[in-house]
């Protein structure tokens, strides 16, 4: 069941309610790693990506039980086993386990974490950063190793607001001794939400939301109850579908606050939104109007990963889009598969490409070869005519719960094969 087929032309109408956020919940569950005592994670997503940071914290002596509505977490038993297997090689977000096993057992070990299609993924600024607060690292056999004799607090400038690397310095510095600042913090919602958590279990940390954050070491963490906020790149991703196949829907739980590029860029593509108390209702265009230019950026800046989805609207708008990708510099994989579907697409250069619309794309046999290009070739399977497998779809299920339940009861012709 590596595929998904689409049977495209359909518009979707109805309602779909957002899932918990995949990029939130993954440094939250390392996050529990910090207390002793039980956590309560709510609307935590099963996909997995999340899974599979599971079965890790239950390598590392953690308890972890699914309930109702979402993970219960005890990490009393926690020690500095080392992590092995696939679970980290093939998982960019086990990288936040970094941070937060250097904070509770003062070291870690841990296979070199891979890098993946979409880039060279290099850990330099986590690891610069976390050496200035005492830790040493050494690479041995395709191993990293860290371990500090005493972890501390340290006045840190990130030279780029790397998402991963601030959330492995909070993870450390709430259990260093003395304070940390993170100057060129990243700002993205989902460190926003970290800081709630651990603010929650006890931690003091200010400027939330800016790109400074003051952190006040040595807290004793607690365990706390705390609810995941929905999943914006999920609810982008429904977005775009929407302006792409056609119809109206209603995005339920969409975190609209932290959606403004992204509701800015599908307004100017003429999709008409209406936010309200429980969600953003999206009435698409007849076609969507191209954009002369989409860049990415840093948040609040448009999200890199929702670069994908804008692409594949642009293949059937009314006249010419320059796409720039800014964050990565291997991320318009998916730009092959939609040319192979009639898309005018051309690359400028490795980090721009140039799209002429065309009144329809056709459906045929595409490969998946990352996450979010993955899910941007489901949304040409929906307005393409014909049929459209797309293949390599565990990419994909890696941070969607239920993408052809969700897209199906919107009406579309989905079904995963
Ligand atoms: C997080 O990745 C997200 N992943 C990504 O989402 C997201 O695209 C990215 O942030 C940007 O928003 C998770 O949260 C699990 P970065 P991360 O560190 O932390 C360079 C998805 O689809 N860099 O902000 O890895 C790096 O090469 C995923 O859900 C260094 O050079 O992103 C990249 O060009 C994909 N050295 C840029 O910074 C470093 O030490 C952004 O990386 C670290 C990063």
């Amino acid at each position: 069941m590596n595929s998904i087929q689409i049977q495209g032309g359909v518009a979707l109408q109805g309602k779909v309610r957002i899932q918990g956020s995949k990029n939130a919940a993954l440094p939250i569950l390392a996050a529990t790693l910090l207390t002793k005592e039980t956590s309560c994670i709510h609307n935590c997503p099963r996909i997995a990506d999340v899974h599979r940071m599971v079965s890790l914290l239950r390598s590392l002596g953690c308890q972890v039980v699914w309930g109702e509505d979402g993970l219960r977490v005890n990490a009393l038993e926690v020690c500095g086993r080392d992590m092995q297997g696939e679970a980290i090689t093939g998982m960019r977000s086990s990288l936040c386990l970094l941070g937060a096993l250097i904070g509770r057992c003062g070291q870690v070990e841990m296979e070199y974490p891979g890098g993946c299609v979409i880039g060279k993924r290099p850990i330099d600024l986590h690891l610069g950063a976390l050496e200035q607060m005492g830790v040493c690292f050494i690479c041995e056999d395709g191993k990293l190793k860290g371990r500090a004799e005493a972890l501390h607090g340290a006045d840190i400038r990130l030279p780029f607001p790397s998402v991963g690397a601030t959330e492995n310095i909070l993870l450390a510095a709430v259990a260093a001794e003395g304070d940390t600042r993170i100057m060129g913090a990243a700002m993205e919602p989902e460190v926003t939400e970290l800081v709630r958590y651990l603010t929650g279990c006890g931690a003091r940390i200010e400027g939330a939301g800016t790109d400074t954050l003051k952190i006040q070491g040595g807290q004793t963490l607690y365990g706390t109850d705390f609810r995941i906020c929905s999943d914006r790149i999920v609810a982008g991703t429904y977005l775009f579908a929407c302006i792409a196949a056609g119809g109206s829907v209603l995005l339920e739980d969409a975190p609209v606050k932290q959606l403004e590029a992204v509701l800015q860029t599908a307004q100017e593509m003429g999709a008409g939104l209406c936010v309200a108390k429980e969600g953003i209702y999206v009435q698409a265009p007849r076609r969507p109007k191209s954009l002369s230019h989409i860049k990415t950026a840093p948040y609040p800046g448009f999200p890199t990963d929702l670069q994908s989805m804008a692409l594949a609207v642009m293949t059937v708008g009314d006249g010419q889009s320059r796409i720039e990708e800014t964050i990565f510099e291997n991320r318009f994989r998916a730009a092959k598969e939609l040319k192979a579907m009639g898309a005018d697409i051309t690359l400028l250069d490795e980090r721009t490409v140039l799209v002429r619309g065309v009144e329809k794309l056709s459906g045929t046999a595409v490969e998946a070869r990352e996450l979010r290009g993955g899910a941007a070739l489901v949304i040409a399977g929906l307005m393409a005519e014909g049929t459209t497998r797309v293949n390599g779809c565990s990419y994909i299920y890696r941070g969607y719960e239920n993408i052809c339940k969700d897209l199906r009861e919107l009406g579309a012709r989905i079904v995963s094969a």
